[in-house]
């Protein structure tokens, strides 16, 4: 984390910015991203491609980080955005990137978010079924427009991650089966209102290793060779996302084997390549800031350590069991005796937790503390489960930081509940 230090006096910082300032100003929990990181990130990334002497369109994939600075800053350095919901659509357009740069994924779309696709003229629909292929054949002709449409192919290949975010083996719900992507291209070259351009994938997300990224894409060389062989014409390929990052020991996904395994097997098919990057770019951007609510002593065994924040904020932990390095902000802390503990939430379930016999300097009661990696699948992940509003959220850039989304009201959480005249006043 080059842009995450510790200062002997202030503590954590985040680029310039001690996080301690932070968290005293805007309580807790609160999330934090650096746009330098983000900037950083996105430019070594598009520097591994073009040094790779690959050009490709950069799709960042809005579900990690929907934010509208996130995304305002991403397309300030060149990144389309790749959507998979009507909403996700309309933030990246509001975030001032251009229909052009946009390419819409997703197994369920529905009749409403493929017309506004069609009605915004976005770059590409990146198919996931025959049944789908139709709907939206259909609805081009009743619209009177024309949409490129990439097939998204499963290939069959482990991508070697956690299953719950594995993509591209047979079973899932992801993509058109290997062995029936040729025909259906083949009926989507024939279908008015669309424009077969070619082939799209995304095998899983946190992919630390370039082998299954490899496989996959020879499998994807083989079926453009195959379908130009069938007389029909490919001129796009989307690699998808998937590059993972170091949240403990494991090692950084590599852009630079990223783009070779690209190359390798896509680069001499004279087709125009896009990606669609999430996690890479925007995990190691964010933080989330908590307090220690209190310590609570366990005989004979470690300690809980209850922060203020819970699942509801950061549900990756509960979820895949994900880990997130844990570190004190405040320099003191950070000097404190180690000790083991568990770190949870104040939620009511069991999973509710972040770590479980953590090694960690001693935390006491209103001790502050950074949870690491949490710019992608963190804050979006959020609900509103126990009645907890939706964290504050904060930008750093610099030696400056904005407030980027206030601590939702108590009173939002009920603002749209409507409580039917009977209930409020029996006859
Ligand atoms: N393209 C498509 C079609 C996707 O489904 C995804 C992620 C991406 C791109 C971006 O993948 P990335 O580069 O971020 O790995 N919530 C989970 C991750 C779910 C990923 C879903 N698809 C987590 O917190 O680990």
């Amino acid at each position: 984390h080059p842009q995450l230090t510790l200062d002997v006096q202030c503590g954590l910082m985040l680029e310039g910015v001690p996080l301690l300032a932070i968290a005293d100003e805007m309580g807790t929990p609160c999330w934090v991203v650096s746009a330098g990181t983000l900037r950083a990130r996105a430019g070594r990334l598009l520097g591994a491609m073009a040094q790779a002497g690959l050009s490709v369109s950069p799709h960042f994939a809005v579900k990690a980080n929907d934010h509208l600075a996130v995304l305002e800053i991403l397309g300030q350095a060149g990144f389309g955005a790749d959507v998979v919901s009507g909403g996700e659509l309309l933030r990246a357009r509001k975030a001032g990137i251009p229909a052009s740069r946009i390419v819409f994924s997703g197994v369920g779309k529905t009749d409403a978010e493929l017309r506004l696709a069609l009605a915004e003229g976005i770059a590409q629909v990146n198919v996931e079924s025959a049944e789908e292929l139709e709907i939206l054949s259909g609805l081009a002709v009743q619209t009177g427009r024309e949409m490129r449409v990439l097939l998204r192919v499963n290939p069959d290949v482990d991508a070697g991650t956690h299953a719950k975010i594995t993509t591209g083996v047979a079973g899932n719900k992801f993509g058109v089966p290997w062995d029936e992507a040729l025909e259906l291209y083949r009926r989507a070259a024939a279908l008015p209102g669309v424009r077969a351009a070619g082939y799209a994938m995304h095998i899983g997300s946190q992919i630390l290793s370039a082998a299954p990224f490899r496989a996959a894409y020879a499998r994807m060389a083989e079926l453009v060779r195959a379908t130009r062989e069938a007389g029909l014409p490919v001129s796009v390929v989307d690699c998808g996302g998937g590059l993972g990052i170091c949240y403990r020991d494991e090692g950084e996904g590599s852009p630079d084997a990223w783009a070779g395994a690209i190359r390798a097997e896509l680069g001499g098919l004279d087709v125009r390549l896009a990606i669609e990057p999430g996690r890479w770019i925007a995990a190691p951007a964010g933080v989330l800031l908590s307090t220690v609510v209190l310590r609570k002593a366990v005989t004979g065994g470690a300690p809980f350590i209850i922060l203020d924040a819970a699942m509801n904020d950061l549900l990756r932990p509960s979820l895949y069991d994900a880990w997130h390095g844990i570190v004190p902000l405040s320099p003191r802390d950070a000097v404190a005796e180690p000790e083991i503990a568990a770190v949870v939430g104040p939620v009511c379930e069991s999973g509710d937790m972040f770590a479980q016999e953590r090694s960690l300097p001693r935390l006491e009661r209103g001790a502050r503390v950074a949870v690491l990696d949490t710019g992608a699948y963190g804050a979006v992940m959020s609900s509103t489960y126990n009645a907890r509003p939706l964290a504050a959220q904060v930008l750093v850039d610099g030696d400056r930081w904005s407030v980027i989304r206030a601590r939702q009201g108590v009173e939002a959480l009920w603002a749209e509940d409507i409580v039917p005249e009977r209930i409020r006043s029996p006859v």
